[in-house]
């Protein structure tokens, strides 16, 4: 827990959320700051002035790599990375089991961060990370995996939290409707995921229901029509308060401000303005207004450090070459971006590169996908090397 006292004194001193700094350890006496809040918390304004907690699931995954790494130099390095607060995937209701293990010992002045993945008929464009519940189980993603979820939370009204709210889901729903797989499975995405708000709905935790990124919802073409989506299924929730917005770059390679984007030389430039995540959020979050929902931003720098790795703006899957993007921090230098956070697990596959997997996607098959990679979720060690050693800025 070294990085946790570097954390707060510098909250302390700045009040905003802190990155890791580089002095490794601070003063003794921030200890005293550790305890759980005493009285509720009730979360209104950014939430990200309080730092993610670096919860017990990726730490315990980050240790067993740095203990199986011989190079003493990088060694060092991947134990830094336990201290990053990161979010935790709920993805199955047998995960379910983890939440009160990472809520418990949360400091007043942390948050506790998770993502909630388990749609009926997950994944609708893709086949890497399909999931445990069938198109139709709606009333099983409800009452086994969102109720209990939110009898959990109930017990914590003393810990902040925040949400992402089922990354990838309403964009599919915007652009890849033609598909039969998301045909069948938008009805019950779009009551499930307003099911989720409704009911997650508590003055302790803050919401961002996923926006996909600037190459998905940021095609002029998209931009109105995914905006309306989100806000559609925001208000069948009752327009819930703890709503703030949007993730975006979930598990994405997209850089934040680089001018002139990644892919702005493409044929298709042209009919994408939203050319970094900067400018996506910017001309996303107004439309979300629009269309009356709130517009703040989430930004997933975990995987971004390094840019140019891509051969196409869509390709998704364990790209190779990636490094570690910034760390989480509220200071983002955009009113609209609450945070840069880190979503995605940084060593957690995004899908199988095993060919003769049920769920292998010709995307993680691609000459830019890194192989060997295991199922989706699974740790992958080469992968987890990888990023280290390309982080920007580095550990
Ligand atoms: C997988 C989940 C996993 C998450 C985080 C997703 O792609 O489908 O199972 O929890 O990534 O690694």
């Amino acid at each position: 827990m070294k990085g946790l006292y570097t954390a707060l004194v510098a909250s302390a001193i700045t009040g905003a959320f802190a990155a890791p700094s580089p002095v490794e350890n601070g003063p003794i006496t921030a200890r005293a700051n550790a305890a759980a809040c005493a009285t509720p918390v009730t979360l209104s304004g950014n939430p990200f002035t309080r730092s993610i907690y670096a919860n017990k699931e990726y730490a315990k995954e980050v240790s067993s790599a740095a203990a199986a790494i011989t190079d003493s130099a990088l060694k060092a390095k991947a134990t830094k990375v336990a201290s990053v607060g990161t979010f935790l995937w709920i993805d199955t209701r047998a995960r379910i089991s983890v939440i009160e293990e990472n809520l418990k010992d949360v400091p007043c002045d942390q948050l506790a961060a998770f993502v909630i993945y388990d749609l009926p008929g997950r994944d609708c464009a893709a086949k890497a990370s399909n999931g445990e519940l069938a198109v139709g189980d709606i009333n099983v993603y409800k009452t086994e995996y969102i109720d209990p979820i939110v009898a959990i939370f109930k017990k914590y009204p003393n810990t902040a939290i925040a949400l992402v709210i089922e990354p990838d889901s309403l964009p599919n729903l915007v652009t890849n409707i033609d598909e039969q797989a998301c045909k069948d499975s938008a009805s019950g995405y779009r009551e499930g995921v307003a099911y989720a708000l409704k009911s997650l709905n508590l003055p302790n935790i803050i919401m961002y229901i996923d926006a996909g990124h600037g190459g998905w919802l940021g095609w002029n073409d998209n931009l109105k029509p995914g905006a309306q989506e989100l806000a559609k299924v925001y208000k069948n929730a009752g327009s819930p308060k703890q709503v703030r917005g949007i993730s975006t770059n979930v598990a994405g390679w997209n850089q934040w401000d680089l001018s002139p984007g990644e892919f702005s030389k493409a044929t298709d430039a042209q009919w994408n303005k939203c050319q970094n995540e900067k400018i996506y959020i910017e001309t996303f979050g107004p439309l979300l207004k629009d269309a009356g929902m709130p517009g703040q931003a989430i930004i997933d720098t975990g995987r971004n450090g390094k840019s140019g790795l891509r051969k196409a703006w869509g390709d998704w899957c364990n790209v190779i070459g990636a490094g570690f993007g910034k760390r989480p921090t509220s200071s983002t230098g955009s009113s609209l971006a609450d945070a840069f956070v880190w979503v995605k697990p940084g060593g957690e596959s995004d899908g199988t590169s095993d060919t003769s997997a049920t769920r292998y996607d010709s995307f993680c098959g691609k000459e830019d996908a890194f192989k060997p990679s295991p199922e989706a979720g699974q740790w992958n060690q080469a992968y987890f090397e990888q990023l280290l050693k390309n982080a920007n800025p580095s550990f």
